[in-house]
C-alpha cells in the first residue's frame, strides 16, 4: 500500500541569473523590492525602488541605497547578508506599508501578513515573493555630495541624509515554484 504521507512542496527553486526572465530595471523601478536583513524573529524590511544589478569583481552583484534614518539601516549594517524580495502587483499594499511605516513603530510581519521563508543560510525572504535574491555584503560607501557631477542630484537630499550604498554579491536567486 502506498504511504499517505505527502511530501512537502518545495516553495522556491534556486535558479541561475541567466534564467531570470524579468527586466532588472523594471523590477526595481516599477515593481519595487523589499530589502530585509537579520535573522527570523529579529529581522526588519523596507521597500526600495532605487538600486541595481550587475557584474563586478567576477560576481553577480546587487547594489542598494539606504538612508541613515531607516530602521533597516542598522540591520543591514550589522548583518553579513541582506535579501531582496520581489512581488506580484497584488501585493502592492504590503510594499506601500513597508515603505511608509517604520519597523521602529510596527511589526511589519504581523501588520502585513508577510510570511517569512528562511533560506538555508538563515536569511529571510517571503512566501509571497515571486523572486528573491540573497546577497552577501562585500562593499559599502556613503554618498559624498562633493562627488556629484550633476547638481540636480542634490534635490534628492534636502535634509543631507545621504544614502549608504551597499554592494552585495548575489549568492542565490530563488524563483517561486508554480
Ligand atoms: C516606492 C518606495 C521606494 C523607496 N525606496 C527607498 C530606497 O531606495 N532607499 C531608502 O532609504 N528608502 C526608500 N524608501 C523609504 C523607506 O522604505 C521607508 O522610509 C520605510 O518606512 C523605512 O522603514 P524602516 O524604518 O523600517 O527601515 C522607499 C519607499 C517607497 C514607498
Amino acid at each position: 500500500m502506498k504511504s499517505g504521507i505527502m511530501k512537502a512542496k518545495v516553495m522556491f527553486k534556486e535558479i541561475s541569473y541567466s534564467s531570470v526572465s524579468e527586466n532588472f530595471i523594471d523590477l526595481v523601478a516599477k515593481q519595487w523590492m523589499l530589502i530585509t536583513a537579520g535573522a527570523n524573529g529579529s529581522s526588519n524590511c523596507m521597500t526600495a525602488s532605487w538600486g541595481g544589478f550587475g557584474y563586478l569583481w567576477n560576481a553577480p552583484v546587487a547594489y542598494i541605497f539606504i538612508r541613515p534614518q531607516r530602521y533597516t539601516y542598522s540591520f543591514v549594517d550589522s548583518n553579513p547578508f541582506f535579501t531582496l524580495s520581489f512581488f506580484d502587483r497584488k501585493y502592492r499594499d504590503i510594499l506601500t506599508f513597508c515603505g511608509t511605516k517604520s519597523g521602529r513603530d510596527f511589526d511589519k510581519i504581523k501588520e502585513t501578513g508577510l510570511k517569512p521563508y528562511i533560506t538555508s543560510r538563515g536569511n529571510v525572504i517571503y512566501e509571497q515573493a515571486k523572486l528573491a535574491m540573497e546577497c552577501k555584503k562585500i562593499y559599502f560607501s556613503d554618498i559624498d555630495p562633493d562627488m556629484f557631477l550633476d547638481s540636480l542630484i542634490r534635490r534628492n537630499y534636502p535634509e543631507s541624509d545621504y544614502h549608504r550604498m551597499y554592494i552585495g554579491k548575489i549568492v542565490a536567486f530563488y524563483q517561486k515554484n508554480p
